[in-house]
């Protein structure tokens, strides 16, 4: 268990900038998920904390320690990889005493044999234990993974994309049974992934990385309902936050140019003043009501059945908006639909930086 801080992290890879001016607090304890595309810098961030990599810049604590003199091997974390690093001609009991095996640590055998059991019951492969690991499924040597990693009770767990390789429905599964592992062992995970419903159904705290730059670290509710800016506001949610270019025109939202217009009962910070300004209004899917009687007409660009609900692109003039529907509804592609917003709902942002007036300047 530990408590790991980043203070104003910098790191170049010759003339680019991979990572700059990151502070990064993840509690003991906590499951936190960095969240970012393609290289936005979250395996450097993973392999900084790991000691794989120096920092240009700025230092690492771990549990209030400066660990930048500290190999790998000292700082005592487990780095798990989206690709399985296992050792294919031993078995999987093999793989799970190797790391205890090492000259440094001396695990008494009876010690090593008590540990690889408990870790093969906590990942549900003790039936694979004399299996060697090139006869397995993609999740089974996952699970192997981690199990290695958690054998030998690291202080914390890196997990870079660790579920990515796999199916959707074993990414689902274990999923769960990271998010418990992590709960029952009381441990502080640092998760990396693109994918942000891994983010929002595993996280306890969810930090957004955009090249090389942290832009929000909250909750995934605060993430979900409050984002910073507009690159926040796409990053989470499927389909995306709807974001369109607007003004608010005593009290209403008037969506630009003169497409449609809705009230707006959101609050605005104190001293803040909207009117007239050039904005871009955000709206949830979700947050978008279809109904007979509802103020805006539109027509339905296209309805993607989605089992449980229906996701709706409506079509008002040039912009086009993503709403849910209830799975019964009957849409019908080029209908004439009616639609309203939750006014409480609308998120305001700056069309010029693109941040929440809720955030402040
Ligand atoms: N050893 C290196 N030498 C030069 N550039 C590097 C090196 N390692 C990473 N980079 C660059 O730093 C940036 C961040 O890389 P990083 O691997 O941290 O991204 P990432 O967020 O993990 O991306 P992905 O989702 O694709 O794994 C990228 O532009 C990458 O090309
Ligand atoms: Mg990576």
């Amino acid at each position: 268990m530990a408590h790991i801080q980043l203070k104003n992290i910098s790191k170049k890879f010759g003339h680019h900038t991979a990572l700059s001016g990151l502070d990064l607090e993840i509690q003991d304890g906590e499951f936190f998920v960095l969240l970012g595309e393609t290289g936005a810098g979250k395996t450097t961030t993973l392999r900084l904390i790991a000691g794989l990599e120096k920092p240009t810049e700025g230092k690492i604590y771990i549990d209030g320690a400066d660990v930048g003199d500290w190999g790998a091997a000292e700082r005592d974390v487990a780095l798990v990889l989206q690709q399985y690093s296992l050792y294919p001609r031993y078995t999987v009991r093999e793989n799970l005493e190797f790391p205890l095996k090492s000259k440094i640590r001396l695990v008494p055998d009876a010690e090593i044999k008590e540990r690889v059991a408990r870790v093969a019951k906590t990942l549900r492969i003790e039936h694979l234990l004399e299996r060697k690991t090139d006869r397995l499924s993609g999740g089974e040597m996952q699970r192997v993974s981690i199990g290695r990693a958690i054998v030998r009770k690291p202080r914390v767990f890196l997990m870079d994309e660790p579920l990515s390789a796999l199916d959707a429905k074993l990414r689902e599964a274990l999923r769960t049974e990271l998010k418990n592992l992590q709960m029952n062992l009381g441990a502080t995970f640092l998760f990396v992934t693109h994918d942000q419903i891994e983010a929002m159904s595993m996280g306890d705290k969810i930090g957004v990385l955009n090249h090389g730059h942290l832009v929000q670290v909250g909750t995934p509710n605060e993430i979900y309902n409050n984002p910073l800016n507009t690159f926040v506001a796409r990053a989470v949610g499927s389909p995306p936050m709807n974001l369109v270019d607007g003004s608010l025109v005593a009290g209403r939202a008037v969506v630009a140019p003169k497409t449609f217009e809705l009230p707006y009962e959101g609050a605005l910070p104190v001293g803040a003043s909207a009117d007239g300004r050039p904005l871009t209004f955000g709206i949830r899917p979700e947050d978008i009501v279809l109904e007979s009687d509802a103020p805006v007409s539109a027509t339905v660009h296209d309805v993607e059945n989605h089992g449980v609900e229906k996701i709706v692109t409506l079509r008002v003039g040039d912009t086009m908006l993503h709403a849910t529907a209830p799975a019964r509804a009957e849409l019908a592609m080029e209908q004439t639909v009616r639609f309203g917003w939750n006014p409480k709902k609308v998120s305001l942002f700056d069309r010029g930086t693109g941040r929440s007036l809720r955030h402040g300047a």
